[in-house]
């Protein structure tokens, strides 16, 4: 072996380590998305199958490989063998076409009955209604029994089945959060559901699995299962309108958040109010992008791509599309003034 093909060896060598490592890193026992570890009922009954048939495929596979290994070795050619020539068997085309179809009809029964299971509506009292709206990029929830109306990161109490109507609004997108149930899409003018359902407090973490645009990577969604009391006191602090900001650099920031710098405009685009609501807040209704009466008690905004703190904020509105490729909220040119009132005004929305 000469140097250069020794190097070669050793580049792949490392590349298929790399490889292995990432593909096992996938399998992280305590990993928030491994779709292994569910973490509720409706999540359970699809691993459920998946166990099972994954089972009858790997018996399938052992018993085929055995049987092409012993025949390659047994019949290998030897000088002087000939295969022996027919032509048709019917009898063993019958036994080859009847044992899968039994496999696939014994396959069949637990899958349909899964797939119903899991498509009906959990009913009777206690039943959580939660309808999801998948947007570029980002996810809207409304509570409509409890008038409340956040995004991106869904709050639920734990055991209890949610059920999660899922609505599009531009594009596809598919909402997944593979602890707790398998992905539903979201297509634009079709109703989908799935029942979500978590069982111990926890945040487990969902991404959009349907390619939907350049920020199709950045539309992820965190789901937090907090105990039915800590629910209900969620609940009613996302109940109450904004409190109007005491300071005078947030209260500017209130102003322009509405008015722009003039006329409800900033030097290149529309005032945030054109596309954000906030409760309490005059004149702030828009409903192109998420509610943000409440946006600090969301850990993460953009669609869990940044943290929800002043540094990000600022850099932020300074060039959302810079910052998030395709992002729908535009760099409506604010000043660096504008920007401090604004984050000012945005750090009081507890
Ligand atoms: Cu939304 Cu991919």
């Amino acid at each position: 072996m000469n140097l250069q093909t020794s190097r070669r060896g050793r580049a792949r060598f490392v590349a298929l380590a790399v490889a292995v490592g990432l593909f096992l890193a996938g399998c992280e026992s305590d990993a928030p998305q491994n779709v292994l570890e569910p973490a509720g009922e409706a999540a359970r009954k699809a691993d459920g199958l998946w166990n099972l048939t994954f089972s009858i495929a790997v018996a399938v596979f052992v018993v085929v490989q055995i049987a092409l290994l012993y025949s390659v070795i047994r019949y290998r050619a030897k000088p002087g063998r000939e295969a022996r020539q027919f032509e048709g068997n019917p009898r063993l085309e019958v036994i080859l076409t009847v044992i899968p179809a039994l496999i696939l009809a014994a396959i069949a029964v637990p899958t349909v009955g899964t797939i119903f299971d899991l498509a009906t509506e959990p009913d009777g009292k206690g039943v959580l209604q939660v309808n999801v709206e998948g947007r570029q990029y980002w996810w809207m929830y409304e509570y409509p029994d409890l008038d409340v109306v956040t995004a991106n990161e869904l709050h639920i109490p734990v055991g209890t089945p949610v059920n999660v109507t899922i609505e599009g609004y531009d594009v596809n997108h598919s909402f997944w959060v593979p602890r707790l149930a398998g992905a539903q899409d979201v297509v634009p003018g079709r109703v989908n559901r799935l029942t979500l359902e978590a069982d111990e407090p926890g945040t487990y973490r969902g991404q959009c699995k349907e390619f939907c645009g350049l920020s199709h990577a950045n539309m992820a969604l965190r789901v937090i299962a907090h105990e039915p009391a800590a629910f209900d006191d969620w609940v009613a602090e996302q109940q109450q309108p904004s409190a109007e900001p005491a300071d005078s650099l947030a209260a500017e920031g209130a102003r322009l958040f509405v008015n722009g710098s003039g006329d409800g405009q900033f030097a290149d685009g529309p005032a945030c109010a054109s596309c954000h609501a906030i409760e309490g807040l005059d004149g702030a209704a828009g409903v192109i992008g998420p509610n943000l009466t409440h946006l600090q008690s969301r850990k993460t905004f953009a669609a869990g791509l940044f943290k929800t703190n002043e540094a990000d904020l600022k850099a932020w509105l300074d060039d959302p599309p810079s910052r998030k490729p395709g992002s729908q909220m535009p760099d409506v040119g604010l000043t660096e003034g504008e920007i401090d009132s604004l984050v000012a005004y945005l750090e009081t929305l507890k």
